[in-house]
């Protein structure tokens, strides 16, 4: 039996800790991938703090929904969204990627970062093609695995974090499955440098300081992240840790 703990999820949500691997460039480049427009309507799902609901508003002009479960997030989002007094004010509404309050076919991307390696991907995936319309595209930023994991590997991320991480071919499986077609990708190694150029861009260095520091503050997760298991999981696994820019395109 495995000896790992779960670092409890109200933890996270207490830090206010939400990020992506790659960051806001990862995000240009899969918004990239999608091949969006100006005006299209756009759901963000799993938007955590809300920097990417502000890019695509204000950068890309689309009509956005921004979607996350838990409602600490949302808020957050709305802080993010009213401070940048953004011309066209998007919608931010707090629901289960599972089970979404939209009808069929009523956007024309949808996109999640680091989001479904935390839910039943398959069945979000079937709901993402329902309010997709016909043509309508999925962008998904998610953590893929280099190479087939060592057991270990798989035990600290889904028992510690929650993350169901797939090898590419995984994610290519998971979309193809679920209905969707002409499939782009762009699959990269995690780097330490890019991932803290992103914090500084989301929230400053001094924001992402200041979360971490309430979230290590926290005993039973810094128990975790310091303990010698864990940092030298780390030095062994990040190897082989990267993510996954996908993009495809919903079957007629
Ligand atoms: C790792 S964070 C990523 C947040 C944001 N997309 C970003 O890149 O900064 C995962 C986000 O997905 C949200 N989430 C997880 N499961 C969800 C679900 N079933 N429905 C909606 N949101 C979900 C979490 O609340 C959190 O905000």
């Amino acid at each position: 039996m495995s000896t790992l703990a779960a670092v409890p999820r109200s933890i996270w949500e207490m830090a206010g800790i939400t990020e992506h691997l790659g960051g806001p460039e990862g995000t240009r480049r899969l918004l990239a991938l999608c091949g969006m427009h100006p005006g299209e309507r756009v759901l963000d799902v799993g938007c955590g703090t809300g920097h990417t609901a502000v890019m695509l508003v204000r950068d890309y002009g689309v009509r956005l929904v921004a979607l996350d479960c838990l409602a600490v997030n949302t808020a957050a989002t709305r802080r993010r969204v009213d401070k940048q007094c953004l011309l066209r004010d998007p919608r931010v509404t707090r629901a289960d990627g599972h089970n979404m309050p939209f009808a069929d076919g009523e956007f024309d991307l949808v996109i999640a970062e680091s989001v479904l390696a935390f839910c039943r991907a398959a069945d979000v995936l079937a709901e993402f093609r329902r309010i997709l319309r016909p043509g309508g595209v999925v962008g998904l930023n998610e953590m893929t695995l280099l190479q087939s994991p060592p057991r270990e590997l798989e035990e600290i991320l889904q028992i510690t974090f929650g993350i169901h991480a797939q090898e590419a071919n995984g994610w290519r499986r998971l979309l193809a499955e679920a209905g969707f077609d002409q499939l782009r990708d762009d699959v990269r190694r995690f780097s330490l440098r890019e991932q803290a150029r992103s914090h500084r861009q989301v929230d400053g260095l001094g924001g992402y300081v200041q979360a971490m520091t309430k979230g290590l503050a926290n005993l039973r997760l810094s128990r975790v992240f310091l303990s010698r298991t864990m940092l030298g999981a780390w030095r062994r696994f990040l190897p082989l840790i990267g993510y996954g820019l996908y993009a495809a395109r919903r079957a007629p």
